[in-house]
């Protein structure tokens, strides 16, 4: 789904567009920017095929989709996603990416992701929001506790990292919890 565009104090949270297509190989592609996600996404894709990407992302019900902005610039620097939202259960999970790597370190992570959260529990009810990161990525980790998750848990040997087993992390946001 495409939802409604988020101002943050430095960012602006909007809707993919067609223009944003050629941003994503070049984070796809990256192994710097890939270091820490699942290799499968690691592809490039045909733009056609990226169209139909975007397409499916704006009719998907269960997920919602944003392009995170740097407002000075109006310049695309990553995504930030809502997914498997379910309302009954008042759950989702996030997903977060900035693939310009000059812009990593200002706290665009913090930001975005406070500002979903708010969206998240505000606009949607939801109460439990789920992030999972690979063991290792300090980054998000911090990011996440500074925006009030914590550790749920460790989920051994989930994911294969060049042939090997790791382990993800399990953070959690619980709305009704006093962090
Ligand atoms: C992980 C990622 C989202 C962080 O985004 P960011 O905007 O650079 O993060 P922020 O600037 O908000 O920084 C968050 C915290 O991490 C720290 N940090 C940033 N980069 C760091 C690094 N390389 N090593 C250690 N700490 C780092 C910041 O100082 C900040 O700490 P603080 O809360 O103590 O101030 C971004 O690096 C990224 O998209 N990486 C590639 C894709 C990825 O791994 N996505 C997550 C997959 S689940």
């Amino acid at each position: 789904l495409f939802s409604k565009i988020i101002t943050t104090e430095r960012l602006v949270l909007r809707p993919y567009e067609e223009g944003d297509i050629s941003f994503w190989n070049k984070w796809n592609l990256d192994p710097e920017v890939q270091r820490f996600m699942p290799e499968l996404k690691n592809e490039a894709m045909s733009d056609a095929a990226q169209r139909l990407f975007l397409q499916e992302c704006k009719n998907n019900p269960e997920d919602i989709y944003w392009t995170i902005v740097w407002g000075k610039g109006n310049e695309p620097v990553g995504t930030i996603t809502l997914f498997e939202i379910n309302k009954h259960h008042g759950i989702a999970e996030l997903g977060i990416v900035i693939g310009e790597k000059d812009y990593w370190g200002k706290g665009i992570a913090k930001e975005a992701i406070q500002a979903v959260l708010v969206f998240a529990v505000s606009d949607l009810g939801l109460r439990r929001i789920v992030a999972e990161y690979e063991e290792g990525n300090i980054a998000l980790e911090k990011a996440l506790l500074s925006c009030g998750f914590q550790q749920e848990c460790v989920c051994k040997e989930s994911r294969i990292k060049n042939g090997k087993p790791i382990n993800t992390i399990r953070f959690i946001f619980l709305q009704d919890r006093k962090n």
